[in-house]
């Protein structure tokens, strides 16, 4: 059994987590000043900071969603992407932030980048919410970021263990850990 550990360190509550947001969105409002960007959130893992950074965002922008999934399950990610639902949006000539909850081995993004090169946006950049740099396989790195983490499976904040946990406001450690002193929920 796995259980969802609710002692959460300091820098992953929920005012903690608003407060990152904000100095992301000003660094991207600051950096883009003048210009309308196009947003685009890689679902579903960055419904929730998208959602929430867009707000923090003083530009006219615009924004676009993919839905893109890595294969197999579980708490590893298997390298291979499959993107299920692309951009509505034409992007050629236009400055695009790619929105991620998380960067981890890199597969992810570096698939999303490649396609969206190809069609020649004026600009592209990389905003994630977590950044896991030492999983990295593929040397890609974020633009802008809120927290850069250790290898530990987290859940919350749109992020998911088999579908569960994205609603929860804060971000929580996923342990095999039969002990968790709080809430413990069987997944
Ligand atoms: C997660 C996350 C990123 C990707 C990061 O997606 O949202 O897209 O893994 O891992 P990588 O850097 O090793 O590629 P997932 O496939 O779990 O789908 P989800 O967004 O629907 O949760």
């Amino acid at each position: 059994m796995k259980t969802i550990d609710k002692v959460l360190y300091s820098q992953y509550s929920k005012e903690k987590i608003a407060e990152a947001v904000k100095r992301v969105g000003a660094e991207i409002t600051r950096d883009y000043t003048g210009k309308s960007p196009l947003i685009i959130g890689i679902l579903k893992g960055s419904f929730i900071f998208m959602a929430d950074l867009i707000r923090e965002i003083d530009l006219l922008c615009q924004v676009d969603f993919m839905v893109v999934k890595s294969y197999g399950g579980g708490t590893v990610s298997s390298g291979l992407v499959r993107i299920v639902k692309d951009v509505d949006m034409d992007i050629k000539d236009r400055d695009v932030i790619i929105v991620e909850d998380i960067l981890d081995t890199a597969a992810t993004l570096q698939s999303v980048c490649d396609v969206l090169r190809a069609r020649k946006p004026r600009s592209l950049k990389i905003c994630v919410f977590l950044n896991k740099k030492t999983r990295r396989k593929i040397l890609l790195d974020a633009d802008y970021e809120c927290f850069e983490i250790e290898n530990e499976f987290v859940v919350g904040y749109g992020l998911d263990y088999a579908e569960k946990y994205r609603n929860l406001p804060y971000l929580a450690v996923l342990r095999d850990n039969d002990s968790a002193q709080e809430v413990q929920t069987e997944v």
